[in-house]
């Protein structure tokens, strides 16, 4: 089949897909909206938040907590909710109303540490005090990536999720986890929901739903958030008003279903997590170069910082040029590097990446001082 028009209809696969999806969801996150990419997700992410509130009475609650150093993409709802501010400034003028963000959670202390950081879990409480003055019962949503990947891997601290997902709780507000880059393995676990036993209300996803082959982003939500939304709209009437031309289309879907044959035929997730610390070590085995300031990691991610070069990004991009020449090819953010190795590496694999790593770095440190 080429094409399903999905407005108020799926076909065999999108059902199959949703059903597979909802296998490895945590908790009762068993419904699925299919949409064309990362920030679509988060964008939906935003109105079923909205919707949901609206359906159960509770329209007053328009506002949205994001976090600083937080990338949900590219649209106006993601930008309006993210903490890049270089994203952000040339839009201001027309992002979106009533949005507060939580302080990042990456602390000076928190240097050379592999895994979660012992300190800072009291950084959850910025959002009781966005609470405090905004009122919690005007505030539809939190919304975080469970590790914030695109400014650096910068992972939370012991117990801070589970201190957002109670304040959360006490104040009705729904926990969002843009999984777009945890989900999947990429921490270890099928998502990082799983990973830090915290269950949010709403998930995305994206990225490694089709192995980035074919656009395609994913919203995952609860079963009463589902039904509320539901249940509020007479029988036969549209329920969301809301929806893409190319959500689960049936190539974009075609290529999920073989990604999921390969998450279990590979056993994909068990694959990250035992190769996860042998990345690790290599990562942090870079320590010694001189122009690296920091260094985070968690599974297969990591982040290096470098020192910064005269201006901001400087040393990030002719650091990226270095290491391309050196045969790896990864994206930085600013300064920070970001590293992501492919699950089906090995340790031969692995090896190679932190070996081309170091001699890229290292010509990069060579011409600044030439
Ligand atoms: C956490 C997170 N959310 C959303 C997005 C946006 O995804 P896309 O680029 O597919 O729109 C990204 C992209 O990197 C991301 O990392």
């Amino acid at each position: 089949m080429d094409y399903a028009q999905p407005f108020q209809q799926g076909f065999g696969g999108s059902f199959e897909l949703a059903t597979r999806i909802s296998k490895h969801t945590p908790g009762d996150l068993n419904k699925m909206f299919f949409t064309i990419c990362g920030s679509t997700a988060v964008e939906t992410a935003i109105k079923i938040a909205v919707a949901y509130h609206r359906a159960k009475g509770h329209a007053e609650r328009f506002r949205f907590v994001g976090r600083e150093r937080g990338y949900h993409g590219m649209n106006i709802g993601c930008i309006s909710v993210g903490g890049m501010v270089n994203n952000i400034k040339t839009f201001a003028s027309i992002l979106m109303p009533g949005v507060q963000h939580i302080r990042h959670t990456h602390l000076p202390e928190h240097k050379f540490i592999s895994g979660q950081p012992e300190t800072g879990d009291y950084l959850a409480n910025d959002l009781e005090t966005i609470c405090a003055n905004f009122g919690g019962e005007n505030i539809a949503a939190c919304i975080v990536e469970p590790i914030a990947g695109s400014t650096g891997t910068l992972v939370p601290p012991k117990g801070y999720l589970q201190k957002l997902r109670e304040i959360c709780d006490k104040h009705g507000i729904l926990l969002i986890f843009d999984e777009v880059i945890t989900g999947w393995g990429r921490t270890g676990s099928k998502f990082g929901a799983h990973e830090f036993e915290v269950t949010p209300d709403i998930m995305t996803m994206a990225k490694a739903t089709t192995n980035g082959v074919v656009p395609m982003g994913v919203v995952a939500c609860n079963d009463s958030i589902y039904d509320a939304v539901m249940d509020a709209s007479p029988t036969g009437a549209v329920e969301l008003f809301h929806g893409y031309t190319y959500s689960g289309i049936p190539v974009a879907v075609s290529a999920a279903l073989a990604v999921q044959d390969i998450f279990e035929k590979d056993d994909i997730f068990n694959r990250a997590k035992n190769l996860a610390p042998y990345f690790q070590k290599g990562l942090f085995s870079l320590k010694d170069l001189e122009s690296i300031d920091n260094i985070r990691g968690y599974g297969m991610m990591g982040g290096i910082d470098m020192k910064l070069n005269t201006k901001p990004g400087k040393a990030g991009f002719e650091c990226f040029k270095a290491c391309y020449e050196a045969g790896v090819n990864f994206k930085a953010t600013g300064d920070c590097l970001i590293i992501a190795p492919q699950f089906i590496c090995e340790e031969k694999h692995i090896d190679e990446i932190i070996d081309k790593l170091r001699t890229g770095i290292t010509n990069y440190q060579k011409n600044q001082k030439n």
